[in-house]
């Protein structure tokens, strides 16, 4: 079996990006550049059954992109290329700073900005060298109507050579076919080829694309779907690709099952699992790990960040998720703020206007209006008014709430935490809470009303 030795080029500056974070790591639907492609070189080699070692050259910001995929686990090799020199010394620092990529028999060699690439795309070009052997290299290629800024293809009877846009002549510019920068090459001819490079160029850099030469036994291989090969140089282009990752998970979320309104207003990250039979109203938006189960409804604009919607939960229009669980059948918002470690229990409902934090609703529990619950635990089927408050904070220190099973709440209370509310307890609308209520017990903490007949109009006049 031969093996491959992946060359993944993430050291370059990335300046025409005009952003602080390293190019590799710019976001694109929840996961970063790199990440997209990191995955598909997972899943080809997977497919293909390819034995393979994946090495990304690190250089400008390294310890950023290090830190990033060390949390990934994806098992990668990491080697410095110690000044960013171009992508041909990028190569020669693959096989310098780890001696044992010499030995594969192939290296394939991807850019980390290039985030649409696809399996089929690996497998294409792995089956067209494999079926010609005598082939020493395989750039793959692409047409653009603008092919600006990338590598001209200068095809030849026997081979082909790259021209950079910035050392290219007028002529050459009008050429439409371009480099993707994926290489697939046998390492032996790359490292023969390493050896002679200059940086005779506009760039004075190291071109890796000097390897491909007319009369000899490498190929451009033409793939017609130029979308998958867009590297991203700008923000602009950043935000192109992000697009169409986007269309590409809605589309396989459609085709499972799952139906959306006005797909292209909708936002679900890469890695949200949604569930056939699951609608998405206009304009919500899914991120990270998010999940929503079979036959829950999302409505217009809410968010969903890191949360777990199970079965048949509504969560209506404008609602914020974050970090949390919302339960079979509960209800959400509209205009409800779900904040972190809050888990919703089943048919719960949590109204408008009504923030919740690191709280616990068991089953059936509503708090349908204008409420905040922080650092608190109600039991079943309680009943909390409108304008509810848990005062959890005392300006140093949070502090719980615990409300038992089948609580009426009136509305305009403050419970002032500590504090424990029992069972079956009754709390009077406008009560100010500050001791424990046991169970059954009924509890009423406010100003004794004085009415005086015929008063007002007296006292409005006094006022003129
Ligand atoms: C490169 C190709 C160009 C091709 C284009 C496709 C060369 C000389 N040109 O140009 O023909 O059309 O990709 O997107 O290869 N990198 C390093 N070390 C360096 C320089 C770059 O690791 O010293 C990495 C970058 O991080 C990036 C990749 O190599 O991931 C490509 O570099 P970039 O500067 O984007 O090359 P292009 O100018 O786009
Ligand atoms: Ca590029």
């Amino acid at each position: 079996m031969k093996t491959v030795g992946f060359a993944l080029l993430a050291a370059g500056k990335g300046t025409r990006l005009k952003v602080d974070i390293p190019k590799a790591l710019c976001p694109a639907l929840g996961l970063t550049l790199i990440d997209h492609v990191i995955l598909a070189i997972k899943s080809f080699t997977h497919q293909a059954q390819i034995p393979n070692e994946l090495s990304v050259i690190v250089g400008h910001k390294k310890e950023e992109i290090i830190d990033y995929l060390n949390t990934k686990k994806y098992g990668v090799h990491y080697l410095v290329q110690k000044e960013q020199r171009g992508t041909g010394d990028a190569l020669r620092s693959y096989f310098s700073e780890r001696p044992e990529n010499k030995r594969t028999d192939y290296t394939f060699v991807v850019c980390a900005d290039t985030p649409l690439i696809q399996t089929e795309t690996f497998l294409k070009i792995w089956k067209k060298f494999e079926s010609e052997p005598h082939l020493n290299a395989i750039a793959a290629t692409f047409k653009l109507s603008d092919p600006k800024g990338y590598g001209r293809i200068l095809r030849a009877a026997s081979g082909f050579r790259i021209i950079e846009e910035k050392d290219a002549s007028d002529t050459e510019r009008l050429i439409s076919e371009v480099n993707s920068g994926f290489y697939l090459v046998k390492t032996s001819y790359l490292l023969e080829q390493l050896d002679g490079l200059d940086n005779k160029n506009k760039s004075g850099e190291f071109y890796l694309t000097d390897i491909f030469k007319t009369n000899s036994a490498v190929e451009a291989l033409e793939f017609k779907n130029p979308q998958e090969f867009l590297g991203v140089n700008t923000l602009e282009q950043l935000d192109e690709v992000t697009n169409i990752l986007r269309r590409r998970k809605n589309s396989t979320l459609m085709n499972s099952g799952v139906v959306m309104y006005n797909a292209d207003s909708i936002w679900v990250d890469q890695e949200v699992s949604v569930a056939p039979g699951v609608h998405l109203h206009p304009f919500c938006a899914l991120y990270g790990k998010s999940s929503v189960e079979q036959g829950a409804v999302i409505e217009n604009g809410s968010i969903i960040k890191n949360s777990l919607i199970k079965a048949q939960a509504q969560i209506h229009s404008h609602s914020v998720i974050e970090d949390s669980v919302v339960g079979p059948k509960a209800q959400i918002g509209p205009f409800a703020r779900i904040r972190p470690d809050s888990d919703v229990g089943e048919e719960a409902k949590v109204g408008n206007f009504v923030e919740l934090k690191k709280s616990k609703l068991h089953k059936g529990v509503k708090v349908s209006h204008l409420s905040y619950v922080g650092d608190a635990e109600i039991g079943e089927e309680s009943n909390i008014g409108c304008g509810f408050i848990t005062c959890n904070y005392d300006g140093r220190e949070k502090h719980k709430t615990s409300i038992g099973k089948g609580v009426f709440v009136g509305s305009d209370v403050q419970v002032v935490a500590p504090i424990k509310i029992g069972d079956k307890s009754f709390i009077a609308a406008g009560s100010t809470i500050t001791k424990d209520v046991p169970s059954d017990g009924f509890a009423i903490a406010r100003g004794s009303q004085t009415t005086k007949e015929g008063m007002a109009h007296r006292f409005l006049k006094a006022k003129k």
